[in-house]
This record gives structure tokens, C-alpha cells and sequence, in this order.
């Protein structure tokens, strides 16, 4: 029989941040502290961008589509996970949502600037890993992976 050996992850620090919907007066704000947190870490400009993209699409995704969420942020020595879950609308189609170009965002979110329909594609194209799953009128939920020593 070949040897099986546990490993338990331990993450060497973890944050979860609340984000009320349609609070625009708060976007960016969670991305801007992860940020911080990781660049004071010691983490790559190039690891950090990248988790601030992430955070940032998920945050405002789910100010803009959602009444409540919360985005969790663990770094592990060789990545960092991000998951963001929320209480709201849900997705219908998942792989129309992942389509660049394709949103459902109202006059206000586009007032902002936003609903250009490119958040959760750039998600994917940033992360190593990205999970999203979604019920209809109950909520969403996405994983992002982010490899530390990955190709850069
Ligand atoms: N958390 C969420 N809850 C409900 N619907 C969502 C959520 N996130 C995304 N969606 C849906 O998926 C669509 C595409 O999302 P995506 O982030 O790719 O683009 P966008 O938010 O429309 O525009 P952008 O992110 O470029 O500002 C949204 O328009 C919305 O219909
Ligand atoms: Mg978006």
C-alpha cells in the first residue's frame, strides 16, 4: 500500500469583509485593504495586482447585483484563495455572465462606470483557479485561486 501523507493547510492569515448592496459609495474599499495587507506581507506587485483585480469585480459585482455578500481572503505560502458569496438574484446562465460584453447592469451601476460586462471574465483570466456557482433568487458564490510562485 503507498503511504499516504496529510498535509493540513494552514493559512497564514485570513480576512472576511461584509458588503452591503447597492452601497457604491463603498467600491473599491475592500480591494484597496486586501491590497495593503498583502503588499505589507511581502507579497509580488504582480500576486497583489492580480488579487486586487479580483476583489475588485467580485466587490462590485456584489454591490451592484446583490442585497448583502462577503468576500474572504486566506494566504497560504504558495496562494491565496479568494471566495466572495452573496444573498441576492442569482444567475440564470453562468456561461452567458462569463461572456465579455455581456451585462445586466442598471442606469446607476453604468453611471459609475461599470457594466461594460468584462468583471467576471477578468476574474477568470487573472485567477488559477476560478469556481462560480449561482441559484436563482438565493445567490452566488466564487472561488478564485491566485498562485503565488505561479507563471507571472
Ligand atoms: N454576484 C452577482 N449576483 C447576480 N448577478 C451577477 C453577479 N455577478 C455578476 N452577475 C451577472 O453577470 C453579469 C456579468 O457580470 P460581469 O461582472 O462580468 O459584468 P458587469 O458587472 O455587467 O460589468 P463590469 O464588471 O465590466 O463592470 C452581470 O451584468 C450580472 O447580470
Ligand atoms: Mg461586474
Amino acid at each position: 500500500m503507498p503511504e499516504i501523507r496529510l498535509v493540513k493547510a494552514v493559512s497564514e492569515y485570513n480576512g472576511s469583509y461584509i458588503i452591503e448592496g447597492r452601497s457604491f459609495q463603498n467600491a473599491g474599499r475592500v480591494s484597496n485593504e486586501i491590497k495593503k495587507i498583502l503588499k505589507a506581507r511581502g507579497i509580488s506587485e504582480t500576486v497583489v495586482r492580480k488579487v486586487s483585480i479580483v476583489v475588485f469585480e467580485a466587490e462590485i459585482n456584489i454591490i451592484s447585483y446583490a442585497r448583502i455578500g462577503v468576500i474572504k481572503f486566506e494566504v497560504f505560502p504558495d496562494s491565496i484563495i479568494i471566495e466572495a458569496k452573496d444573498e441576492g438574484q442569482g444567475i440564470a446562465d453562468i456561461e452567458l455572465a462569463l461572456k465579455e460584453g455581456y451585462s445586466t447592469a442598471d442606469a446607476e451601476v453604468c453611471e459609475l462606470g461599470f457594466g461594460a460586462g468584462m468583471g467576471l471574465s477578468n476574474i477568470g483570466k487573472f485567477s488559477d483557479f476560478f469556481e462560480i456557482q449561482s441559484d436563482v433568487g438565493k445567490g452566488t458564490y466564487l472561488k478564485s485561486i491566485i498562485n503565488i510562485n505561479g507563471k507571472q
